[in-house]
């Protein structure tokens, strides 16, 4: 039995198409979601990503906003653009890509950001809300592993979900987000001792290592729902996951490929936390 593909790219595709019908129906009330994007430097990947970022507002009739800053932008210029854009009614989504140049304390950055506006979800308050259970603006990647869950059509309550990697940026939120759903959580990472036999009990596996085909189908419990979150460049320049999802596809229920398994949802699920935002400030219910 092969395990059934998540296509991350289709659900991604059909969300883009539920939230341009929702732009639209907000605007017929004056509301258009907007959303700013600041880039410091000229790192080539970042450059893509905020790059990305703009068409997907365009595509969806977000308004954008792409502040471009010199790689010696000092911390107190850009700490007094994002007082500005805080204070800006246009714009309910701030997101400044990382990494930032070394000489920006990226902690300070983000602590400055409107928790209102903070649509990537790592302001620590956000953090804070999202794990006592208060409305907050989820953090994009791990909030995509849980829609393409749900999507697939798997019931999280009651599962076994196991993640391997305990990042901020990932595997904790991942975490939390699993728990809100009533899954039974175990967190993995490098100082586990008996990793294999854990993520072998799992119901759920979510991967966030940053480690090139790390684990492959003894890692899997037959029919396991497994979630690659990795995307690494192999010497041949290739993309593959932190999963093998060669030796795993017979073993999996469920697994999402890399390139389009978790990575397009990112983007997507920036663009519904900009909405979400937008409705907020607006007084309208989520
Ligand atoms: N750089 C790479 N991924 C991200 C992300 O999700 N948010 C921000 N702000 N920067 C990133």
């Amino acid at each position: 039995m092969s395990a059934q593909i998540i296509e991350g790219k289709k659900v991604s595709d059909q969300m883009r198409i539920e939230m341009v019908e929702e732009v639209a129906a907000l605007k017929t009330k004056n509301v258009i979601p907007g959303l700013a994007v600041v880039l410091v430097g000229d790192d080539p990947a970042s450059k893509v990503y905020v790059g990305s970022k703009e068409k997907a507002c365009q595509q969806l009739g977000i308004y954008s906003e792409v502040h471009r800053l010199a790689a010696d932008t000092s911390e107190a210029e850009l700490l007094g653009l994002i007082d500005r854009l805080n204070g800006q009614a246009s714009i309910n989504g701030i997101l400044v890509q990382l990494p930032l140049p070394k000489h920006i304390n990226e902690k300070a950055i983000i602590d400055a950001i409107s928790v209102e506006k903070d649509v990537d979800g790592f302001h620590p308050e956000s953090v804070g809300n999202l794990t006592i259970g208060d409305d907050s603006l989820l953090p994009c990647t791990p909030a995509g592993v849980i829609e393409l869950i749900k999507r697939s059509g798997v019931d999280i309550a009651g599962k076994h979900a196991v993640i391997i990697g305990r990042s901020n940026i990932v595997g904790k939120p991942v975490a939390m987000l699993l728990l809100r759903e009533n899954a039974t959580v175990t967190i993995c990472h490098s100082r586990t001792a008996n990793m294999e036999e854990l993520a072998k009990q799992a119901d759920i596996l979510v991967v966030a290592i940053g480690k090139a085909k790390a684990i492959d189908s003894r890692y899997v419990k037959p029919g396991a729902v497994v979630i690659d979150v990795g995307i690494n460049r192999l010497p041949d320049g290739k993309l593959a996951g932190d999963v093998d999802y060669n030796d795993c596809l017979d073993q999996a229920g469920y697994i999402t490929p890399v390139p389009g398994g978790v990575g397009p949802m990112t983007i997507t699920m920036l663009m519904k936390n900009t909405i979400t935002a937008a409705k907020r400030a607006n007084g309208i219910e989520v």
